[in-house]
């Protein structure tokens, strides 16, 4: 059975640059406090005409490029985010209207910041099957639009940031591609990091709705950062023992960007040198599902991912929502 090899990887940021400093303008905060508690010292926002399916497809585009492939060879589009253009449709659809590629099937993947492996997974089942032979994967996000800047919602509007990432899945017989994924969901703590409006639980949209600021996301930080140390840790270890690796197995790990002591404290509990773990959330904070492709593109741009390589993708998100991916790049 063929394997599905990312043959192409492309990411987008917003030209603006959001500093610390600039938040401390915005509201009350610090850049001691904010680096401290998370790594960030700056993050993009999207222009104003800027959307999250644009984002992701200029994302898309260099993915494109880098894979040597035009819009119309592919055949499915998956689209990750949180953050939508619309409450519907999705995304996805409005991906291959800016392609400007004939009617095909795309979809949105809502798993949050485990987004981009959820998709992943998603691609890996329609290659392997032969459903598709060139899928476009997108993760993009403009969350800058729907924080809430007020000392209710500092300690999440501080974190995150707009981008888009996209790989181009291929199939292919020669051993390298994606070997494992394991991914879980757990809907009893879908209310600890949430936006609750508007929805079908809570109705349409409504001026009380934005005098109690549901419209906003909330999060128990300290019960979600306990959990996703947790979660990552155990899931990273099952995925290796699994494949009878051992940490020292893998030549990469790329974690979800959510926040550098999650990832500092994941990266102790398994021992794993520095050298082997690769974070850019200090200039690019939170982009959720966009988080994992752009650190991808990233990594290989400074030299530390390289064709071959063994690599181990993991995070984690609202939803609860986490997991891993194992492959060779
Ligand atoms: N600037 C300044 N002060 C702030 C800010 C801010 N942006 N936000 C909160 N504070 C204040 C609080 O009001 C509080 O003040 P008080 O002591 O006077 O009451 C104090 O700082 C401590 O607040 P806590 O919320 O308890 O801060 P904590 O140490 O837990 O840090 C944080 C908050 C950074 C969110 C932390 O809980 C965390 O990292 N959680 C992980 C969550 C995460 O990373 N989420 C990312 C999205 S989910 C994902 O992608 C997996």
């Amino acid at each position: 059975m063929k394997r599905s090899v990312i043959t192409g990887m492309g990411y987008y940021l917003p030209e603006r640059i959001v500093t610390n400093a600039d938040l401390e303008k915005m509201m009350n905060t610090s850049d001691e406090w904010i680096v401290q508690r998370s790594g960030i010292r700056e993050r993009r926002y999207a222009a104003e005409n800027e959307a999250t399916a644009d984002l992701g497809f200029y994302a898309a585009m260099r993915a494109l490029e880098d894979a040597e492939r035009k819009p119309e060879e592919i055949d499915r589009i998956i689209f990750a985010t949180l953050s939508p253009d619309y409450y519907f449709p999705g995304s996805g659809g409005l991906v291959q209207e800016r392609l400007g590629i004939e009617p095909m099937a795309a979809l949105d993947v809502r798993n949050q910041c485990s987004g981009f492996l959820y998709g992943l997974d998603v691609a890996d089942a329609f290659i392997r099957s032969g459903k598709a032979r060139c899928v476009l994967l997108v993760g993009a996000e403009v969350h800058s639009r729907s924080l809430d800047y007020s000392d209710d919602g500092r300690h999440v509007a501080v974190l995150f940031g707009d981008g888009a990432g996209a790989v181009v899945i291929e199939g292919s017989d020669d051993g390298a591609g994606i070997k494992d994924a394991m991914l879980f969901a757990q809907g009893e703590y879908a209310r600890e990091l949430m936006v609750e409006c508007p929805g079908t639980r809570s109705g349409l949209i409504s001026p009380r709705m934005f005098e109690e600021k549901r419209i906003y996301p909330t999060m128990n930080g300290r019960f979600v950062f306990k959990h996703a140390v947790t979660r990552m840790v155990e899931t990273t270890r099952r995925i290796l023992e699994k494949n009878g690796l051992s940490t020292e197995d893998i030549d990469l790990y790329v974690f979800h960007q959510a926040n550098l002591r999650i990832n500092q404290m994941v990266s102790r509990e398994l021992g794993l040198s520095e050298e082997k773990v690769f974070n850019n959330i200090e200039r690019v904070g939170n982009t959720s599902a966009a988080s994992i492709p752009i650190a991808l593109c990233q990594a290989r741009e400074s030299g530390r991912l390289k064709r071959g390589d063994t690599v181990l993708l993991c995070g984690f998100g609202s939803g609860f929502t986490w997991g891993a991916i194992l492959l060779e790049y």
